[in-house]
């Protein structure tokens, strides 16, 4: 809705008027899609004050450490809902009566194993690959074995193959894992949550009956629920780019958990409890504090700070009381997390950190929980991008139901001015 104007004065030329636009929420937004045709870019590498599309799907209040998915607060469906019924939301828009919730397990349950064929292509890993390199190249590759509904065009070939993904990732991650550890696929089973279908793929053996604890059921659905979805982050932007040139969605899908992988990105979680494991003990805290401080020093607190919150993420803040759940109904004692505790409490009391608002992020507990649940660090951004595929697949239909159009940004161009090239040969 635009009923403001900003005016912009550019240098020998008339003033010319921007239009403001406002959302339901959040700051106000200057349309400057007119500037092209007056001969001008804006330049905002990183896209800090960018807003690339407009969405209904998750709102972020950074200040206030506010995230809502479809209006309702993360910390509501955290608590009070289950992943798949915040699926539905994220996908749908409205919470699911109990008939349409019915319907959209049914559908989701039933589609859950992926083709036999698939199979032989994790064959062509090294059992050594990192399992985020075998996911990447598994999703894209189901393109080549769901061809029969790809049209992007088609709205029925979209929902197809969003319901194919949401129900496929779990079965592809955990097969990365068996993959890793040599240990048979594990097909999936009908008779459980989706959360405690993926524990039993990931864990069970055909050697004995593996029962899925329902404090770790719970609290894996409850890691999906708070990964599901964030707005444009760079996985979903990677996405959204990729979709904007008609590519199938199992492509895009493959794009989003690419940049996912980085260590800024959805990496921080393997990555952070590699630094807690180096850290090792609270009398090095200081030590590695001093890296975090110093700009001739690459290291950085990882898990901590965020480009959107400047304030406590309201994931962190319920991820932290999930470990505490966790470790204790395993009776588990991990002196990482009391490094983990201790980090945060001296970082939220330094001035580096205040003045620059940096607060631990969803990635800061995640790791120390997966890794009381028997998950080795390599899966944790597998993890991540199996649940952000609900996330990356909203944004994706939200963007072909509005009408995509290419996304194509400009530079600002710094290289040599033209030329004559005189060739050797000449
Ligand atoms: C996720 O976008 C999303 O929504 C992502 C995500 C999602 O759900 O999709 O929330 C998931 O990716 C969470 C973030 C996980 N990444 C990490 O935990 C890695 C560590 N964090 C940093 O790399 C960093 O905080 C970023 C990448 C997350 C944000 O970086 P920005 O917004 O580009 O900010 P910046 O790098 O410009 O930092 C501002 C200042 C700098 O200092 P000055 O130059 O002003 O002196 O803060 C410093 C930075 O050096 N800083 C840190 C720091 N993070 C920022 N210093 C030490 N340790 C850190 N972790």
């Amino acid at each position: 809705m635009a009923d403001k104007k900003a005016t912009l004065n550019l240098p020998g030329e008339d003033a010319i008027e921007l239009d403001v636009l406002s959302g339901t929420l959040g700051q106000e937004e200057i349309d400057v899609r007119s500037l092209g045709s007056k001969g001008y870019f804006t330049f905002d590498p990183g896209f800090t004050s960018t807003a690339s599309c407009e969405s209904k799907i998750t709102y972020i209040d950074g200040d206030e450490g506010v995230l809502l998915h479809r209006g309702y607060p993360i910390d509501q469906l955290a608590l009070h809902s289950n992943y798949l019924e915040v699926c539905y939301i994220l996908l749908n828009g409205e919470a699911p009566t109990k008939e349409q919730f019915e319907e959209f397990s049914t559908i989701v349950t039933r589609h859950t194993m992926i083709h036999e064929q698939i199979h032989h292509l994790f064959r062509g890993f090294r059992r050594d690959s990192h399992p985020m390199a075998v996911m990447c190249g598994v999703t894209g590759a189901l393109a080549a074995f769901y061809h029969d509904a790809m049209d992007v065009n088609i709205e029925r070939h979209r929902e197809i193959a969003a319901f194919r993904l949401l129900s496929k990732m779990p079965t592809v991650a955990a097969m990365c894992y068996k993959y890793s550890i040599g240990q048979p696929f594990v097909y999936p089973r009908n008779d459980l949550s989706y959360a405690g279908n993926f524990l039993n793929m990931m864990f069970s053996t055909p050697c004995e009956e593996y029962v899925v604890n329902p404090v770790l059921e719970r609290a894996m659905d409850r890691i999906l629920i708070l990964h599901a979805d964030h707005e444009q982050n760079a996985s979903t932007s990677t996405v959204r780019t990729a979709g904007s040139s008609g590519a199938n969605p199992f492509a895009c899908i493959a794009a989003g958990i690419a940049s996912l992988w980085g260590p800024a990105h959805g990496g921080a979680n393997e990555a952070c409890l590699r630094m807690l494991e180096e850290i090792k003990t609270v009398e090095h805290i200081p030590e590695f504090l001093r890296r975090a401080k110093d700009k001739n020093d690459s290291f950085r607190l990882m898990g901590f700070g965020h480009r959107v919150y400047k304030n406590y993420d309201p994931r962190a803040t319920v991820m932290r009381e999930t470990c505490h759940e966790v470790l204790k109904e395993l009776g588990m004692k991990d002196d990482l997390l009391e490094v983990a505790m201790e980090l945060e409490h001296i970082a939220l009391n330094d001035p580096y950190f205040i003045e620059r608002k940096l607060y631990p992020n969803v990635d800061f507990y995640s790791g120390l929980i997966l890794k009381a649940m028997g998950i080795p660090s390599s899966m944790f951004t597998v993890i991540f991008a199996m649940a952000r595929t609900v996330g990356w697949i909203a944004h994706w239909k939200e963007m072909h139901d509005d009408g995509i159009k290419i996304a194509r940004p400009r530079q600002l161009y710094t290289g040599y001015d033209q030329r004559d090239f005189n060739s050797l040969t000449k």
